[in-house]
This record gives C-alpha cells, structure tokens and sequence, in this order.
C-alpha cells in the first residue's frame, strides 16, 4: 500500500454523537427517535427534506451496524429548535430496529452521520407545484418532511398523499398527518388504504398495487393534475407505481422513488470472460489522500478499499442508500445495482462502490469528488 498526499484535504462527512432527546412510541411495532443537534453542529446537520441519516452502532458481539433512517421533521425544525427526527419501525429479529424500539432511551447517544440522499425537489417559495406520494408503512418517514415543508414554503402548493398500511392501528404518524391536514385543510389530500382492514371502501382495502392505484387515479386522486410524485415503501409497490405514472405520460424526472429494502441478492458482476481472473490495482483517494490495493474483478471495489482505508463512508451494502458514493476518474467499473444514484450522477461518472468491480487492469475512485 502507498499512501501519499494528493491534493489540499476536504473533510469527509463523519459521524457524529448525537444526543436522543426522546424516543415516542408511534405505534405498536415504530417509534420517533428525535436528536437534539448542538449548535456547533447545525450547519453539518442541514438537509433538504426527503433526505436520511446514517447511524451506526458497535453491538456486543463487535459488530459496526450501520443503517439509514429517513429524516421526518423539518429543515425548519433543525435551524430554529435544533431538532432532527426519524421514525423506525421495528424489523423481526432487526439489528438496529429492535434495539431502537426495545433498548433506546431519551439521553443516551447514538453516532449519526450527516444527511444524504436525493429524495427530494428544490422547494421554493414563488412555485405553485401539485405534489403527489404514494407510501406505505414508514415509508410514509420522508414524505412526512417533504408535506410539511411543501406547505411551509410552497403557499401555492397542494400535496396528495395515499399511504397503505396494514391496519388503523399501524399507521406510523397518523397524529402528525391528521396536524397537517387540520393546517392546511384545502392543500393536503390524504388517501388511507388498509390492506388487513376494511377501509371507507373497496377501493380503499387491498394493497396498493398497479391495478388499485390506476383505479385511484381514474377516480379519488387527481391523477393527471399532479406533477410530481414521490414513491417510498416496498419494492414491488415502488416498481407499480412508477409503471402506472409512467403509462400515464409522467417523465421520469417527475418521478422520485427511495427505496428502504431490497430483499434480492445483487447480480454478480458482468464482464469478459477472458478477463474474469485478472487483478486491478485500485487508487482509493479520501480525505486528499490516496491509497492502493489489488483486488480480483469478482470483488466489490468497497470490500477492498475498506482494507486500506477502514474509515470509508458506507452503510447498506446493498446498493440503496449511496453513503459509499465516489467517482471514478481513471478506469470503469460495472454496478451489480443501482438503487439510489440518479441518471445524471451516473452520467456524471459516480458510482456506488458497494455494487462495483471492476473492469480495467488499473482503476481510480475519488470518494472526496
Ligand atoms: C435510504 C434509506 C432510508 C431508510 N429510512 C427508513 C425509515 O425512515 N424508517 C425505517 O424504519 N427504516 C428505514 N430504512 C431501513 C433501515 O435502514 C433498515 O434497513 C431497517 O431498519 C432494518 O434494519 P435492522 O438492523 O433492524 O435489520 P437487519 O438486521 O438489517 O435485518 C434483519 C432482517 O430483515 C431484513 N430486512 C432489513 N431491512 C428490511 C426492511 N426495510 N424491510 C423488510 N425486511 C428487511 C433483512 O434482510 C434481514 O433478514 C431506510 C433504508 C434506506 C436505505
Ligand atoms: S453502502 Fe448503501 S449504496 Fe453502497
């Protein structure tokens, strides 16, 4: 390995300790964890609404657990009263969910990472937008941010939301929903539909799928009124949803989707056959720093840098939350999945380096880009 200075240091985003002001309970199996961000860090800690954090957790057994929380208060919330929530629900036999809904306490810490994600829109106050989600379970989190701060900052602008969810009593901020329609009763459209319980009616009962949410738009959503939309919860509901708006015109630049899980395994990485066996050496630049490692074309490029530089930002390793995002500026790779980086980031020579191997003998990736 070598290791020599490239250029004038740019400080990585690192994590963070964070105070837990609270953890409320918002439903049987989901709580709010609300973080009280110290003054000197607020400026670290700005976001755009939609986006996430990243905590992280050394467990028992000296396992780093990392994992991303959508963030569901306000860029407003943070600057005035330096509060930042997230709402998690608890996954069965879950690392970090179940220690946030079982063990976590106001007045304990935990190590947060400043937001990221492109979750998003650039909200402004002259832009009159007819906003559309379609959500299910907690991924109603960042929605609940982009809602508020659309109807904070867009008075020209209308939000309709359908949220599914598998029965009343698992609504995740139902009472913070029912605040924000009782504030802005004409420019927020709330659409429950509960797939274990019967809603007001047939067509609010079922899962929300291609065919029931065509039927929604065709009657109670004003569907070809909206012009932008914002898809998060289960993969195949995000996979139906875009296809429906997609049949119906939408561009998809008009379309934002986040997705929390994705329960396949990654394909294995494409390449020539008569190269499978070669190695790449491998320049890892950050922190203005660079630093080289061989690795075999079948590995992911994050696997071996982590080798070298064990400080590297990730979380997921699946290809959904793009904290592992750097560019590549010498040599190409190929991505087994691409979850979170959008077309022009792409385009632009950004990629996600848990998903990529390699395919040239020498390769450059620049996480400080
Ligand atoms: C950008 C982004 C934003 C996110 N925002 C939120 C949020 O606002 N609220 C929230 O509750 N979660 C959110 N998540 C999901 C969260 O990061 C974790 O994946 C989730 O809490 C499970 O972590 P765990 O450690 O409890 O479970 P793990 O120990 O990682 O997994 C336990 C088991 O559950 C499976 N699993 C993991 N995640 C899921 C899932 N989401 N659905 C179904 N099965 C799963 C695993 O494959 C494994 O079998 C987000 C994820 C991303 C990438
Ligand atoms: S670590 Fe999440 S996309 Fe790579």
């Amino acid at each position: 390995m070598t290791v020599t200075i490239t250029r004038p240091v740019r400080r990585r985003p690192a994590f963070h300790p964070l105070p837990v002001a609270a953890v409320d309970r918002l439903a049987a199996d989901a709580v709010a964890i609300t973080f009280a961000v110290p003054e000197e860090l607020r400026d670290t800690f700005a976001f755009r609404a939609g986006q996430h954090l990243t905590v992280r957790r050394v467990g028992e057994d000296g396992q780093d657990v990392r994992r991303s929380y959508s963030i569901c208060s306000t860029p407003d919330d943070l600057a005035r009263h330096g509060r930042l929530r997230v709402g998690v629900r608890e996954i069965p036999g879950g690392a970090f969910s179940g220690y946030a809904c079982g063990s976590l306490r106001g007045g304990d810490t935990v190590e947060v990472l400043p937001p990221l994600g492109n979750f998003t829109t650039a909200f402004a106050p002259d832009r009159a937008r007819r906003y559309g989600a379609v959500v299910a379970g907690s991924g109603v989190t960042p929605v609940l941010a982009l809602v508020a701060t659309a109807l904070a900052v867009e008075p020209a602008s209308t939000f309709t939301v359908v949220y599914g969810n598998r029965t009343a009593n698992s609504v995740m901020f139902a009472e913070e929903l029912a605040d924000l329609k009782d504030r802005y009763p004409a420019r927020l459209h709330l659409v429950h539909v509960l797939s274990r319980e019967r809603g007001e009616s047939p067509l609010l009962s079922g899962r929300i799928d291609a065919g029931r949410l065509g039927r929604l738009l065709d009657t109670i959503v004003p569907g070809d009124a909206i012009e932008e939309w914002f898809l998060c919860g289960p993969y195949g509901m995000v996979v139906d949803a875009k296809a429906v708006l997609a049949e119906r015109g939408l561009p998809e630049s008009a379309v934002h989707t986040e997705l929390f899980h994705v329960a396949e395994a990654p394909a294995p990485p494409r390449r020539p056959a008569d190269r499978a066996d070669a190695g790449t050496e491998v320049t890892i630049v950050l922190d203005g720093r660079s630093s080289s490692v061989t690795m075999g074309r079948e590995e992911r490029v994050l696997d071996a840098a982590l080798r070298v530089r064990a400080e590297l930002p990730y979380a997921c390793k699946g290809g959904v939350c793009s904290t592992c995002k750097a560019k590549v500026v010498d040599g190409a790779v190929t991505m087994a999945r691409n979850y979170a980086l959008e077309p022009d980031e792409v385009a632009a020579g950004y990629v996600l380096t848990c998903q990529s191997s390699p395919l040239t003998d020498t390769l450059t990736v620049d996480y400080d880009a």
